[in-house]
């Protein structure tokens, strides 16, 4: 198979939602209804359980089930489908993030009860910042829930996305009777009893059509034909141009629990999702049909057993093909690597490949040598962009434990922060490390593994920060002059990279007004400013 056709042939995307809202089961039901497993209930949650918040065991073993289901490939109706897993729990919002930066699109998941919840805005904010293209599945149908119309207002005007639903709900919750497709003209019916993976589908000619009244009953025909006159007057029609753009987001209505919807939402995402796109580096735009290989990484898992330092870097193909045993360029190293034993994710087996194509994300045994944001080429000095990391929420000073065991620490702690485990800002005098995390939970996990995979013993003192922010100005010698004024509030990323860390967000509104010249960015992507 040509280059042309691999690319062609392969979709990378990411579910997201805000936890529970149905990210695992719609997951697992993907993969039942491509054939990649064969029971429900073989795809173990990767989400770390509200009751666990404190449990690093927990977090531990879960760290196990994530690195099995980081990335989900299978093949559909001749199409290569990678879906890449991203945590559920807020606390790992950051490596959601991240991987948000190597998909293609997102299918985002949301409770027709609660509508968009707060972290559906934070992954939105993301994807929008990348124009994603996005389609929505609204799940759980089957419950009660919020008025359907009421609901798409509520997603346009707090995500900032235009609509326009391809399916559209009979009734709801108890009186739920399935969706009308308008995509494809045709009735899917639910059975609350019948919930196998058959489908019950009437075809119609139009919404005149007497099978309707049959089907579903007057009052219900009736309802779903005003219904649909609305939709037709007030949403723009449908363009798989505009939808690829990431400006128009197509919706979708079912219940991933009970198979609804599922097989709609999986046969018109390999209609219209993009495949492999062009991405921006510091020096060109890389085609995937560039000849020559590039990728980037986005995640890095440390081994389960502490004893074996070893990680698993993933990496996302760009262009070209990547080969077993084959020596490539780490650009940032500058550094030539071959790889013996790269392995490639098919549904729940990891197996090693000699091949992989853009789209497709393998597996990188690494023992301390990538960063995340590395790229790799085959020679070619250039980077990825639109890998950035985005300002902590919550911050706090490491205090070490331990004098006779400082070397570990800070091995410990590079280490953990390459992985992206959290960020660290090192401020002076006295080299002092700011640790930045998106929730408490990181700090946890960063202090047991210190202890028991780098001996360290450590402890953390509660900063009061606002945000971490990087620095541009088209005046250099503005930000040397802030940086000399607010010294004891600057500190420096892991690229050394100034930032200001800003106790309060008056604080920062004043350095704004006060600084005119420089702008602060709460995401690491401007960053200019080095040492
Ligand atoms: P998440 O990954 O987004 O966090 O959500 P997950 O799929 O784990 O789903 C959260 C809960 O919602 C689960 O119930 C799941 O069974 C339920 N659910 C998912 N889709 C539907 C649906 O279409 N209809 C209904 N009624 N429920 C749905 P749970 O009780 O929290 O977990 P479990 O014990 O069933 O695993």
């Amino acid at each position: 198979m040509s280059l042309n056709e691999e690319i062609e042939k392969r979709r990378t995307f990411g579910i997201i939602s805000h936890p529970d809202a149905g990210k695992t089961t719609l997951t697992e039901k993907l993969l039942l209804f491509g054939g990649a497993i064969q029971t429900a209930g073989a795809v173990k949650s990767n989400k770390i359980k509200k009751t666990a918040t404190s449990d690093f065991m927990e977090i531990e073993k879960q760290r196990g089930i994530s690195v099995a289901t980081s990335v989900m490939a299978f093949n559909y109706k001749n199409v290569k489908i990678n879906i890449l897993d991203t945590p559920g729990h807020k606390d790992f919002a950051e490596d959601t993030y991240r991987t948000l930066t190597a998909v293609d699109s997102v299918i985002l998941v949301i409770d027709c009860a609660n509508g968009v919840e707060t972290q559906t805005k934070k992954l939105m904010e993301v994807c929008r910042m990348r124009n994603t293209p996005v389609i929505v599945f609204i799940n759980k149908m089957d419950r009660e829930g919020k008025d359907p119309f009421d609901l798409l207002d509520e997603i346009e005007t707090t995500l900032n996305i235009k609509l326009r639903p391809l399916s559209w709900p009979i009734g709801i919750g108890a009186t739920f009777k399935g969706v009308y497709n308008m995509y494809e003209n045709h009735l899917n019916l639910f059975d609350i009893n019948k919930t196998k993976i058959e489908r019950n589908i009437v075809s119609i000619k139009d919404l005149n059509d007497l099978v309707l009244e049959q089907q579903i009953g007057g009052k219900a025909a009736e309802k779903l034909r005003e219904d649909v006159e609305l939709i037709e007057g007030v949403y723009d029609t449908f363009s798989i141009s505009a939808y690829q753009e990431g400006a128009l987001a197509p919706v979708f209505f079912g219940s991933a629990l009970n198979n609804f919807g599922v097989q709609e939402l999986l046969d018109t995402f390999i209609k219209i999702a993009p495949s492999p796109r062009g991405r921006e580096t510091t020096v060109k735009i890389v085609q995937p049909t560039d000849d020559k290989f590039s990728g980037f990484v986005f995640k890095i898992h440390a081994n389960l057993e502490p004893n074996h330092r070893d990680r698993i870097a993933f990496l996302r193909i760009c262009s070209g093909k990547f080969e077993r045993n084959t020596f490539y360029y780490h650009v940032r190293n500058d550094k030539k690597m071959k790889f013996s034993n790269p392995t490639s994710f098919m549904a729940q087996d990891k197996s090693v490949i000699d091949e992989a194509f853009p789209g497709d994300v393998i597996g990188l045994y690494d023992t301390g040598t990538f960063k995340i944001g590395d790229t790799l080429t085959e020679g070619e000095k250039m980077e990825f962009k639109g890998i950035p990391s985005f300002s902590p929420e919550i911050f706090k000073e490491l205090i070490n434990k331990d004098p006779m065991k400082t070397k570990q620490l800070e091995k410990g702690i590079e280490q953990l922060t390459d992985e992206g485990v959290a960020q660290l800002f090192t401020q002076q005098p006295g080299n002092r490390k700011i640790i930045g995390t998106v929730g408490e939970l990181q700090f946890e996990v960063i202090q047991y593994r210190l202890k028991h995979e780098y001996g360290a013993s450590a402890e953390f003192q509660s900063k009061t920060l606002h945000k971490a922010c990087w620095m541009t100005s088209d005046k250099p010698e503005k930000i040397d002059d802030f940086i000399r004024r607010k010294a004891q509030y600057i500190a420096t990323d892991k690229d050394g990279n100034f930032v200001f860390l800003a106790q309060s967000a008056f604080l920062l509104q004043s350095a704004q007004q006060d600084f005119p010249d420089i702008t602060f960015h709460t995401t690491s992507e401007f960053k200019r400013a080095t040492v």
